[in-house]
């Protein structure tokens, strides 16, 4: 069987992996994939937006199976496309992708079937939203409607800073036209999950639970960034939380979108909040996480490509998926500057004892020569029979990896240990 990924990260190279212990499985191209997953896959110069690019390249190369990753093709309609080409696809259709892809849409959908989530209110005028925030309590989140590479979402403390970010979305497009409309809404606390579930529209399968670490720098401190590690299972997600999400959020939102006519078929991602007024949803994903695919898929014991399979044929429900017992940890080495500015072009070496468990994000060849080539620039994974084990694993391996610039965070795991160590 031939395979195609769409996209290029961290999250494409663990299901590159995946896919690969498959037996049938005898070539797998990346689209455009990066430098440091040659060894796993052929890569293929084209964009994952160009859609009409990744079409032509699967019928020409008798794709017989293709995995969309990342939200913007999946938004822009890569998986309709590709379906309407006849080749096989794992991946929502934009109908469905627009989970993702409008915060509006996906707010006003859970006030609509009653799913857990922050209060909030739509503005489409700038004046409306500003006039609102004068009486509304902080801290206070607004949140630009459409993709904004991760950081449409800006929490302020102060109604200065809550001003600011609404003329920033609506008059001054900081994020263009994703900022049209905003979603001002309710702060809320609480540990955050990330349950990731594969789901055909009828049945829903959540995966193991995972933790991301998203800010910066150690203890939670710096900016935001796309994730600087992760570890799974999540030890806030016990089985009492797992299932009221399942009776109060995964199903209601599969019937939800059927009701709608949008059925979602893909990896359905549910970033949650465990408040103290119950679980509440912050954010859907119409896709895997990354970097919490980089812990989950290494602790799946079935075969990722059967699922994918039954996931686009609508028989999910003929399947028993099992997981490894264990805990998986991975830990992000970044360059120096990121999420702002930083420098690549650094020589990248990653020994061959631990190249199965790394998975690169951001490298190139230059000259013959792997060399770094992105903010994230790989995730190291560990799975071990316990979390304080996997995080030293992982760190041990990081050791082992050098390029100049590199920075990692030293505390990935280290809530997750606090809060099994109190249950
Ligand atoms: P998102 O880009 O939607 O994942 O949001 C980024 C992060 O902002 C989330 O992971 C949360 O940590 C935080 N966040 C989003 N919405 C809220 C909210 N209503 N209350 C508190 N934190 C939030
Ligand atoms: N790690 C968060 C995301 O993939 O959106």
């Amino acid at each position: 069987m031939k395979v195609m990924v769409v996209g290029g990260g961290g999250r494409e190279h663990a299901i590159i992996k995946k896919i690969k212990e498959n037996p049938s499985v005898t070539e797998i191209f990346a689209l455009p994939g990066n430098g440091g997953m040659a060894n796993d896959a052929t890569l293929v110069n084209i964009g994952a937006k160009d859609i009409p690019a990744i079409v032509e390249f699967a019928k020409n190369n008798a794709i017989d199976f293709a995995v969309v990753a990342p939200d913007d093709p999946l938004v822009l309609g890569a998986v309709d496309a590709l379906e309407e080409a006849g080749i096989p696809c794992f991946g929502p259709r934009a109908n469905a992708a627009i989970i993702e892809g409008s915060k509006v849409f996906s707010k006003n959908l859970m006030k609509k079937y009653g799913i857990p989530t922050a209060a909030y209110e739509v503005f489409t005028d700038m004046e409306a939203a500003l006039s609102y925030l004068e009486e509304a309590p902080t801290p206070i989140v607004i949140k630009a409607d459409g993709l904004a590479l991760g950081k449409g979402v800006i929490i302020a403390e102060t109604r200065e800073e809550a001003r600011d970010a609404v003329k920033g979305m609506m008059a001054d497009k900081m994020f263009g036209k994703s900022g049209d409309q905003i979603v001002i809404e309710e702060f809320l606390t609480g540990p955050e999950v990330s349950v990731l579930a594969f789901t055909d529209g009828k049945t829903v399968c959540p995966m193991v639970s995972s933790m991301d670490h998203k800010r910066a720098l150690d203890n939670d401190e710096g900016l935001n960034t796309g994730g600087m590690g992760t570890v799974a299972p999540n030890p806030y997600y016990t089985e009492e939380v797992a299932k009221s999400c399942m009776e109060e959020i995964f199903l209601p939102t599969i019937n939800a979108m059927n009701a709608e006519g949008r059925p979602f078929k893909g990896c359905l991602y549910f970033g949650l909040m465990i408040t103290p007024k119950g679980v509440k949803v912050i954010e859907y994903n119409c896709r895997f996480g990354d970097p919490e695919t980089q812990v989950v898929l290494p602790l799946l014991e079935s075969d990722l490509l059967e699922i994918m399979q039954a996931v686009a044929e609508e028989r999910l429900d003929e399947l028993d998926i099992k997981w490894k017992k264990g805990h998986a940890c991975c830990v992000i080495m970044a360059s120096q500057g990121y999420p702002a500015s930083y420098q690549k072009g650094f020589k990248l070496d990653i020994p061959e004892e631990i190249a199965g468990d790394v998975y690169v994000a951001g490298a190139a060849f230059k000259d013959g020569v792997l060399v770094t080539n992105g903010g994230r620039v790989l995730g190291v994974t560990s799975v071990e029979e316990s979390l304080e084990k996997a995080i030293a694993a992982s760190y041990a391996k990081v050791e082992k990896i050098s390029f100049e610039n590199a920075f990692w965070r030293k505390d990935i795991g280290q809530r997750a240990l606090k809060a099994g160590e109190k249950k």
